[in-house]
């Protein structure tokens, strides 16, 4: 039996249960982990509440993608994989098909990553959705190139800081929008080159000015909705803007006819888009493992939970007031 956590009913943080399950052993193509710490993301939010991309197709249902811990049992055609193992779990499955906020967990083998020498589990559980998301949207789709202008929205997320860390290792400039001035000094500290406060500031025309009027190579935006309009402005000619969240909760115009038909690309993107493409992944396990060792990449924590305050956990997440990754740890 393995403490886990599940919801009866869609709806706020107070759905989430920790009942006692049977967790079995894994399948073929699975694995069954012992679970030390748990990276809270934004979508299982979203799913919990019934608003993800993707719906909740039956009740009990489980949460979480994103964990370390150590390899307890090994399902037939798992290669590579042996009990005692330390490794993270990074999302390439449905939240409807497993869910990693227990004790125990069974996953696709498929979805874990060695965790190196010297990556504890609490950093193991909070580095590599964000800089899967980070390395994909930029190095591997994105084109983004030495000297290019990265703008990244809700830039004090776990991904954000990513983004800001990434941009900086292909030698780009990261510039940080957040709607709050007090993270300002704090993004600057993890390595923004500019911070513009979108609830204070004009976003355009700060961004024509720390562009010297030619726009950003590339926009990196988790909020979406009408503020799409003004990144869409602040675009250099033929550059890019990627929507990786929709934190706004509000529609998305598409703004190139207003904007007289600019060459804008603008296009949603997920980490899936990487992490389940077995050659991407590869090769962002190496950019982003060479990042780890020569220190230039790095999680950032925002604050530990215990598995029994998951509730809280949530809360936190909600409130937005986070700066990095929510951690929730698990005692065996
Ligand atoms: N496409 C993908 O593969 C992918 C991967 C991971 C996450 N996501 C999505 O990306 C978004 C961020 O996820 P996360 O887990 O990194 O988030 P997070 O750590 O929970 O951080 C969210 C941040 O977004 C900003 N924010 C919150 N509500 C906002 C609003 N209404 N308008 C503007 N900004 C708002 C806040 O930053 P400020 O106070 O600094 O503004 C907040 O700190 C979510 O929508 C999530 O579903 C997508």
């Amino acid at each position: 039996m393995a403490r886990t956590v599940r919801f009866h009913q869609t709806g706020g943080p107070e759905v989430l249960r920790l009942e006692d399950l049977e967790v079995g052993e894994p399948g073929p193509g699975e694995v069954r982990i012992r679970v030390d710490a748990i990276g809270l993301n934004r979508a299982e939010a979203l799913f919990r509440s019934g608003r993800y991309i993707e719906p909740v197709r039956s009740l009990p249902a489980r949460l979480g993608n994103e964990a370390a811990g150590v390899v307890e049992a090994v399902g037939a055609g798992a290669a590579g994989l042996a009990a005692g193992q330390a490794v993270s779990v990074v999302p390439n499955f449905s939240h409807n098909d497993y869910g990693v906020y227990g004790e125990r967990a069974i996953v696709p083998a498929c979805a874990l990553l060695p965790r190196p020498d010297g990556v504890d589990a609490v950093s193991g559980a909070a580095v590599w959705m964000a800089h899967l998301t980070a390395y994909g949207a930029m190095v591997e789709l994105g084109g983004v190139r030495a000297g290019d202008v990265v703008v990244v929205t809700a830039a004090s997320s776990g991904v954000g800081l990513a983004a800001i860390r990434t941009a900086r290792r292909i030698g780009a400039t990261p510039v940080a929008v957040t709607r709050t001035r007090g993270k300002r000094a704090r993004l600057l500290d993890e390595g923004a080159a500019e911070v513009v406060v979108s609830d204070e500031e004009d976003v355009v025309r700060r961004l024509a000015e720390i562009t010297g009027g030619r726009g950003a190579e590339f926009v990196f935006d988790a909020v979406a909705g009408p503020g799409v309009v003004e990144l869409a402005r602040a675009t250099a000619p033929g550059g890019t803007v990627f929507l990786w969240g929709a934190q706004s909760g509000r529609p998305t115009p598409y703004p190139g006819f207003d904007l007289g038909m600019p060459a804008l690309n603008l296009r949603t993107y997920t980490m899936l888009e990487v992490t389940r493409d077995p050659q991407r992944m590869r090769r962002a396990a190496a950019f982003i493992g060479s990042g780890l060792r020569a220190g230039s990449l790095r999680p950032v924590v925002d604050r530990l939970f215990p598995l029994e305050q998951i509730v809280p956990a949530h809360r936190h997440m909600e409130s937005g007031r986070q700066f990095g990754k929510i951690v929730v740890t698990v005692d065996h």
